[in-house]
């Protein structure tokens, strides 16, 4: 039975890798992308967006544009990853599919409310901004939620954006609070695990060795991305973030975690947007996300390359 899923996201390289791995894989209904002010302010995350779905030979995916800042602070971004466009590597045209007219929180609201209670998996690939608004502004939606399965957040991997926290959940944390609180089942891919995705020189061949548009941009995209963490981490290359969320979906097994408490630091300037993982269970405070540490890397690589093959 395939799972249906709304993906709100903010491409970004990675997320670009993500939205392709999900429109590759029929156990997969992608009801719609909904897009959100992240690596690149909103009008750049929207065209991104679409740049992929047209890449997919996806030109049908409706595509909305969401939140253009965080809940209650100014947008960070981070063109210093990305690049420019947020899609920095390859040469890419502008798209020619329109964005939906309909706001991406009332898509979701929308969709969570005619679609079967439970049946719906939202896959936050961003700054949490779209599902917190969507959440507050309609309540009722909340028990309706399948799961939610987002890349953010770290413990052992601590942050990426400041030393205390992670990029998504650092640029609206209010959101995050508002999501991690809500009681949804709960699925968090952090930098622990996606830190062990990284992108090798053979890893990125074989994306080329496909000999398809796809292949070939998906290297692009790569090769630029990895820049930013070879030099600053050292790396082999790039962690592959989000990707890493569709693929706990199609391959749970290639990854290892444990039910914990999660919350999230909103008053602090020091560790704003910290997510404290209560990894050893020091505290009585209940368990509200699976949060994943381990990766199978490999299994996780053949999988995308594989998944990629099928797209032109
Ligand atoms: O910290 C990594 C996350 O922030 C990824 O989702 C990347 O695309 C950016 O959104
Ligand atoms: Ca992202």
């Amino acid at each position: 039975m395939t799972q249906k899923i709304i993906i709100d996201t903010d491409p970004g390289q990675d997320d670009a890798v993500a939205i392709l791995l999900a429109l590759a894989s029929p156990e997969l209904e992608v009801l719609g992308l909904t897009v959100v002010a992240g690596n690149v302010p909103l009008d750049l995350t929207a065209r991104n967006a679409r740049i992929v779905c047209e890449l997919a030979g996806r030109p049908d995916m409706p595509v909305f544009a969401g939140c253009d800042r965080p809940l209650a602070r100014d947008l960070v971004t981070a063109e210093h990853v990305h690049g420019k466009t947020g899609l920095d590597g390859p040469q890419m045209a502008d798209p020619t599919m329109p964005l939906q007219d309909m706001h991406a929180v009332d898509f979701i609201i929308e969709t969570l409310r005619s679609q079967p209670a439970g049946s719906v998996t939202l896959c936050p690939l961003g700054p949490l901004t779209n599902i917190a608004t969507a959440f507050r502004r309609a309540p009722d939606i909340v028990a309706r939620v399948a799961r939610i399965v987002l890349m953010g957040g770290a413990y052992f991997e601590v942050g990426n954006i400041t030393p205390a926290a992670e990029f998504n959940i650092y640029v609206d944390p209010e959101a995050a609070k508002i999501v991690f609180d809500a009681g949804v089942p709960l699925t968090v891919l952090p930098l622990d695990a996606t830190h062990k995705a990284l992108t090798t020189a053979d890893r990125v061949q074989a994306f080329r060795d496909l000999g398809t548009e796809v292949g070939r941009m998906v290297a692009a995209w790569t090769d630029f991305f990895e820049r930013f963490d070879k030099e600053k981490y050292g790396s082999a290359g790039a962690p592959l973030h989000d990707p890493c969320v569709i693929a706990w979906l199609l391959a749970p097994d290639l990854f290892t975690g444990r039910e914990i408490n999660v919350e999230i630091e909103v008053d602090s300037p020091l560790t704003r947007g910290m997510t404290v993982a209560d990894w050893w269970r020091v505290t009585d405070r209940p368990a509200n996300a699976l949060f994943i540490g381990g990766i199978d890397a490999d299994g996780f690589f053949a999988l995308l390359t594989e998944r990629l093959a099928r797209l032109s």
